[in-house]
């Protein structure tokens, strides 16, 4: 099969030609899919792409008219497909349901330890030989009320990391798990009350019309006013714009975040000379209690081996025209 990939980073490509041995003959494009980049997609079968392309109506309509008939994503999140265009006009999409949910619940942690523990501030301190000690306070994680947004496989390896450190866990999904109810003594309550008794708020549900912009002011006015709240989810899970007012006015502790919500066409690539005009981005890279990384919670060893290993399996389960469990359109 003649595959092209979208999006392609020089950390994946030995991960992808490892799998995929030869089997398909695979071209990787650094460029990301949209309406305009879809007529690269000429004469190939099947196209592979990332959280950051752009599968609308369009695109997929004109990637119908190439001659695309798979579409194989490297990430869980699919919120960046038109699946209901796909299935209209035939075209195969799975993704990657599962490729490690250590590696993003641990990221999440990370966020929180970096920011309560004031890390990036003191190593800057001590890299200038300043051993001052003022304004790096945190708090003890033992004890304290973690909400967790969306217990499902990543929700659910986070849950297990913060009954680790002796915290106790509230959850809120609409779909409750009991084992974490029997196993790390979660109780599952409504986004309200988790909101209001959370310490800590970690966000795992994935981005679609129900959670569009779940975290809004509403929701945020209920919180503790020191309250640390990460999202390795997706950025518009939260809405950015009332984020920064409770930022300005005091009223949230800290934020962590590996998503960000203008992050199409910002992220993945060095922009240290064209900075992104972007006064959201720019906003929250001034509020020292606010720490960002680049959508870089899946860069693990076993991530990207497992990404790449299930992407080619999805390749290889279409060239032998059969059905992969991981088809997000089920007939
Ligand atoms: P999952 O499908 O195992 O779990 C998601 C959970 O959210 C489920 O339990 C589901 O019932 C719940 N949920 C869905 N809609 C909801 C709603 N409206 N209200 C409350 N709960 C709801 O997915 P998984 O693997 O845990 O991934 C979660 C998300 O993390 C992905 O959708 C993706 O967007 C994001 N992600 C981010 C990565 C990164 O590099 N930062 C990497 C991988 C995933």
């Amino acid at each position: 099969m003649k595959v092209l990939v979208y999006s392609a980073k020089a950390f994946e490509i030995p991960y992808l030609e490892k799998a995929n041995g030869n089997r398909h003959q695979i071209k990787f494009i650094e460029d990301l899919l949209n309406s305009k980049s879809a007529v690269q997609a000429i004469g190939y079968d099947a196209i592979s792409i990332f959280s950051a392309d752009e599968a609308c109506f369009i695109t997929i309509e004109k990637l119908k008219e190439f001659g695309v008939k798979y579409i194989a994503l490297r990430s869980v999140g699919h919120d960046n497909v038109n699946l209901k265009a796909a299935s209209r006009l035939g075209i195969k999409v799975a993704n990657v349901p599962a490729y490690s949910p250590y590696a993003i619940a641990e990221h999440a942690i990370s966020l929180l330890l970096a920011l309560n523990r004031r890390l990036i501030e003191s190593n800057n301190r001590v890299k200038a030989y300043n051993f001052n000690l003022d304004n790096l306070v945190g708090i003890d994680l033992n004890n304290k009320t973690v909400g967790i947004i969306g217990t499902g496989r990543i929700g659910s390896v986070t849950a297990k990391i913060f009954n680790g450190f002796g915290c106790k866990l509230i959850g809120y999904d609409i779909d409750e798990d009991q084992r974490l109810v029997e196993d790390y003594d979660l109780r599952y309550t409504s986004l309200t009350e988790l909101c209001e008794l959370s310490d800590i708020i970690s966000i795992h549900v994935p981005l679609n019309s129900d959670t569009y912009y779940l975290i809004d002011e509403d929701l945020i006015s209920l919180m503790k006013p020191n309250v640390i709240i990460i999202n390795t989810a997706r950025g518009a899970v939260i809405k950015t714009e009332d984020i920064i007012e409770a930022l300005k006015k005091g009223n949230i502790g800290a934020l962590g975040i590996d998503v960000f919500e203008n992050e199409r066409g910002i992220f993945f690539k060095d922009r240290s000379n064209e900075i992104p005009d972007d006064v959201m981005l720019m906003q929250l890279n001034a509020y020292p209690n606010v720490l960002i990384t680049g959508h870089h919670a899946y860069l693990t060893h076993e991530a990207l081996t497992n990404i790449a290993e299930t992407t080619i399996y999805n390749l290889n389960q279409w060239e032998k025209q059969m059905t992969s469990e991981n088809e997000l359109i089920k007939n």
